[in-house]
């Protein structure tokens, strides 16, 4: 037992220094990496072929914090209660939390996101745990902060779709706001962008706690830590399965984007305001004509590149914490984790679009290594889900008329 147990973390060590090369890739991430492996590469390709070695899994690092924003107990309070005050947005009816919900692993618990009222929503709500650590934000990788994602949502039309001066004059209406941008940002009035600053900071504290991770532990040391099932699991990913390609690093994340063929989700054919939304979102974003009278599937990184090449693909999402943010994908296809690996498993989508990723094919898993393979990310969640209490809401309060 032990053996085997030796033997599995020996061979996951031997994969994460890359002396099993799953296969030559070269320097694009987005290449086919099986051909050169199978046939015998002349004698030139066969020096240029170096064994892959992927980002290893591990531990989280500590959470990168930008040199501009501190990290101070105070300025995460505020945070905190600004991520659940509904007065940043339109109507005062979508706070940051109602769309990133602790109970629902802090996205919305749907298979596309709830809108603004009025509005539907067109992806899938992510979850803000770990969000800290990616250097691109939204399925898309629109945005580069947290700082600069937090007004995107608040502002966004079928999210927050609040007026910033206005989001700015009700902060100044709450005298404990008053006080408390004061203390942390020595302001003598709450401002919009100091808020968007202390949201960030109340995020960089939504992250697994390496303690509480099965995976993190056994990479600690403890080697009781995983199930015998998901130590195989954590074989099949690195080895049949190929997920380490692409989610890999602590993250499971590799900050890169891919188009998978994600099948569609139905909704973007027979529901109005999902239409609505995505014809509007392609006006703002800029498409061709065809592009517009033709929206139905989400075009993902193509919006900010306008990059035929680019049209399909989404950003590798983080594999940590999947046990309590299903559905699943940019349009939350998948339920469960088991439609997923099987996904995979077919070769992915039918590539309705061009540029489906050569990585992804026919894996040839059997009944066995599926479960394995679920097991294995399972155990890159916490074991307890990181819930919080909702923070007590300052009220308004008038301010005296000066003349
Ligand atoms: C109406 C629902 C809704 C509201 C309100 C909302 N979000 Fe989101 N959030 C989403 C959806 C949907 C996405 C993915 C959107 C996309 O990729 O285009 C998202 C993405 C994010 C991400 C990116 C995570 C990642 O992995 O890249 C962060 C961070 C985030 N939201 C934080 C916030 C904050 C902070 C607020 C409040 C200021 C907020 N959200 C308000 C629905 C919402
Ligand atoms: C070619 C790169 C690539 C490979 C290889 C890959 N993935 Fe992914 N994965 C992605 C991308 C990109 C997405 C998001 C796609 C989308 O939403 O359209 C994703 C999404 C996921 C999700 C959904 C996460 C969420 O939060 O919604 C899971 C789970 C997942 N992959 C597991 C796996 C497993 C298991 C393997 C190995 C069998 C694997 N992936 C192989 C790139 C990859």
């Amino acid at each position: 037992m032990m053996n085997q147990r030796n033997l599995i973390a020996a061979t996951i060590a031997a994969f994460a220094a890359g002396a099993f090369g799953l296969a030559p890739v070269a320097n694009a991430a987005d290449k086919p990496v099986a051909k050169a492996a199978v046939k015998p590469a002349a004698p030139a390709a066969q020096a240029a072929a170096k064994p892959a070695v992927f980002p290893p899994l591990g531990p989280l690092p500590a959470v990168p914090v930008p040199a501009d924003n501190p990290q101070t107990p105070a300025k995460i309070e505020l945070g905190k209660m600004l991520f659940w005050d509904s007065r940043l947005g339109g109507d005062a009816s979508s706070p940051c939390v109602v769309c990133h919900e602790p109970s629902k692993g802090w996205g919305d618990g749907g298979e596309i996101s709830r809108g603004y009222p009025g509005t539907q929503h067109w992806r899938n709500s992510q979850t803000v745990l770990n969000s800290a650590f990616y250097n691109k934000l939204f399925w898309e990788g629109n945005v580069t902060s947290l700082e600069a994602q937090a007004p995107a949502a608040a502002e966004g039309n079928v999210a927050g779709n609040g007026d910033p001066a206005l989001m700015e004059m009700r902060m100044r209406f709450i005298p404990e706001y008053v006080e408390r941008f004061k203390k942390v940002f020595g302001l003598e009035w709450p401002r919009i962008n100091q808020a968007w600053q202390a949201i960030a900071a109340f995020e960089r504290t939504l992250v697994s706690d390496p303690k509480k991770v099965p995976f993190d532990r056994f990479m600690s040391g403890d080697k009781k830590a995983l199930s015998d099932s998901a130590l195989r699991g954590l074989g099949v990913y690195h080895g049949k399965a190929g997920c380490i390609q692409c989610h890999n690093g602590p993250l499971a994340a590799d900050h890169k984007f891919y188009s998978l063929g994600v099948p569609e989700n139905e909704v973007f054919k027979t529901e109005p305001l999902y239409q609505i939304t995505h014809r509007w979102e392609h006006y703002q974003k800029g498409v061709t004509h065809a592009g517009y009278r033709g929206a139905d599937l989400d075009m993902g990184l193509y919006y900010q590149t306008k990059n035929p090449k680019d049209i399909g693909k989404f950003r590798t999402p983080s594999l940590r914490e999947l046990k309590v943010t299903a559905p699943y994908m940019h349009n939350g296809i998948f339920y469960t984790l088991d439609e997923v690996v099987e996904f995979y498993n077919k070769g992915g989508g039918d590539a309705k679009w061009p540029n489906k990723s050569p990585l992804i094919k026919p894996l040839g898993l059997n009944e066995q290594e599926k479960k394995d393979l679920v097991s294995f990310l399972e155990a890159l969640s916490m074991d307890q889900p990181l819930l919080m209490e909702a923070p007590a809401l300052p009220p308004y309060q008038p301010l005296k008329i000066s003349k």
